[in-house]
């Protein structure tokens, strides 16, 4: 086994016992991650809802089904993907993560995408977009276009249950997003030295 693989297995029990914020009193599975610790291709949603909380996994209620659809039209596995959430416990009533439970959550999604070391991250919806790309802007406005983030591109789209919520026009947007993602993953990383020497962990990714 690889050490990052190793090292995400040790973060992984870590995060099952987390008593960091109070939402460890409500939840009844810590959603730590699912997929290929080595993908090219890592999501970042919000935080678990039911379904996920029951079963300990992202993404496998209905918001999830629509991310794998989408995934595969563009010929891309669930399997061959790295899926974790920007906070790993559910909040009650699925509302938003609130400030205080990110920050205690996240140097769990900073090692991890470290330790992944996708090339491309996508942000599924406003608060993984906000967290990671440090924008006040909507997501409505961000998405459609690649950003260069610690020598990776950042690809920002909606989160799959707005497209369950917004009909055919967001889902259309959405498909755009996995399209590019797909040009993306086929362009071969242009080598740079000194970009290439940067590590998100010790440079700090969220600040
Ligand atoms: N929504 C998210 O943001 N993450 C999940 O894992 C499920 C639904």
């Amino acid at each position: 086994m690889t050490s990052s693989r190793i090292l995400l297995e040790e973060l992984g029990a870590r995060a099952a016992v987390c008593t960091a914020c109070s939402l460890a009193a409500t939840r009844n599975h810590v959603v730590f991650a699912d997929g290929n610790p080595e993908a090219d291709l890592m999501f970042v949603g919000e935080a678990p809802g039911s379904n996920e909380d029951l079963q300990g996994l992202p993404f496998v209620g209905a918001a999830g089904k629509l991310l794998d659809r989408l995934l595969g039209e563009i010929g891309i596995k669930r399997e061959d993907v790295y899926i974790a959430n920007v906070i790993k416990c559910r909040p009650p009533g699925n509302r938003d993560p609130r400030p205080e439970e990110i920050d205690a959550c996240q140097d769990f999604l900073r090692m991890q995408l470290s330790l992944v070391d996708p090339r491309v991250v996508v942000t599924l919806g406003n608060v993984a977009t906000k967290l990671l790309l440090k924008r006040d802007v909507g997501i409505t406005r961000l998405r459609g276009q690649a950003y260069p983030w610690w020598n990776r591109q950042l690809v920002p789209t909606f989160h799959p249950a707005a497209a369950l919520r917004g009909g055919d026009r967001v889902l259309e947007e959405m498909r755009q997003d996995f399209a590019l993602v797909a040009t993306l993953l086929r362009t071969p990383p242009a080598a740079d030295p000194v970009t290439a020497a940067a590590d998100p962990e010790q440079l700090g990714l969220f600040e």
